[in-house]
């Protein structure tokens, strides 16, 4: 029996749908990601899963008992943490407090809710050091992970993670991935979201593929390496990309708001494209047509 086990789950917001049947199950101990580009409805995804939202049709199981619906306060108690898009940490409160806040479901429990904060604070040593630091100065990355340790505060079975690793640099994006991992080797399973496809590659034991509302694809992330799984979702690009990076890492090409890159407004045509020639032409011009 499955963790976790999400059938044919139909949802959308007002009359208009987002979910069109997604399917997908997580086994005790896995890493599993649902891979995406935006508004494919991986958030959408989680929140029905973590009771923010009520699905539609469909169904959620948990540990084989129906919480299809079932309101954020009793997937909580179910051992189920969602940590949201965007790390939502209260900048004015300390690290410790943001900590504290997460474990309101054990806080009654004072012995456990100490060993919890302990348990937190071991895994990520960089909020022991800054523990009484307020979150809001802390960086990028260092917010996600305490997004993640205020998470783990209630001891979840469940851990769903959305886009951990949004708007961090590669080198945070690892850490925040190596903690993802610890996560579960102190044994808890993880469902992440995310449209950085290699790095999510490299972390999740399987994938699932998201475009539109639908699953279409999904397997052991290993496979889905060899498959070029990658070229497929991120198109040719990322062929193109990895010849010209010659071997290295060529990181995701996926987002639009990195610095740098500004929308072209319509009708102003790119400064390269006029360097560009259709492949049939160029070849014609070689034989000298
Ligand atoms: N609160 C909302 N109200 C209306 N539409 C929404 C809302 N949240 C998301 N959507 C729409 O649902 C679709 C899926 O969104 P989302 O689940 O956030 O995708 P993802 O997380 O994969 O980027 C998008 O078309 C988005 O515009
Ligand atoms: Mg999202």
């Amino acid at each position: 029996m499955p963790l976790l086990a999400v059938s044919d789950l139909r949802v959308g917001y007002g009359p208009v749908p987002v979910l069109h049947g997604v399917s997908l199950t997580v086994e005790r101990g896995e890493i599993v990601a649902i891979l995406g580009p935006n508004g494919a409805g991986k958030s959408t995804t989680l929140a029905s899963i973590s009771g923010l939202l009520r699905p539609w049709a469909g169904s959620v199981e948990f540990e084989g008992k129906p919480i299809t619906g079932a309101g954020p306060q009793r997937t909580v108690a179910a051992g189920i943490a969602h940590v949201p898009e965007g790390r939502r940490v209260f900048p004015q409160l300390t690290v410790e407090e943001n900590l504290k806040l997460g474990g309101w479901r054990v806080r009654a429990e004072a012995k456990r809710f100490a060993e919890n904060l302990e348990r937190v604070l071991g895994t990520f040593a960089v909020l022991r050091d800054r523990r009484g630091q307020l979150a809001g100065t802390l960086s990028g990355g260092e917010q996600q992970m305490l997004a993640i340790g205020r998470a783990l505060m209630s001891s979840p079975t469940l851990l769903l993670v959305d886009e951990a690793a949004m708007g961090l640099a590669p080198v945070m994006v690892d850490r925040v991935f190596e903690m993802i991992r610890a996560v579960r080797e102190a044994g808890a399973t993880v469902l992440v979201v995310e449209q950085n496809a290699p790095a999510t590659l490299a972390l999740a034991d399987r994938v699932y593929l998201m475009q539109r509302g639908t699953i279409v694809a999904g397997g052991p992330a290993a496979e889905m390496r060899q498959a070029g799984i990658l070229d497929a979702y991120l198109g040719p690009m990322a062929a193109a990309a990895r010849a010209l990076a010659g071997g290295r890492a060529i990181g995701d090409p996926g987002r639009s708001e990195r610095p740098g890159r500004r929308a072209r407004p319509p009708g102003e045509v790119p400064e390269r494209s006029a360097r560009k020639m259709p492949p049939a032409g160029r070849k014609r011009r070689a034989r000298g047509e």
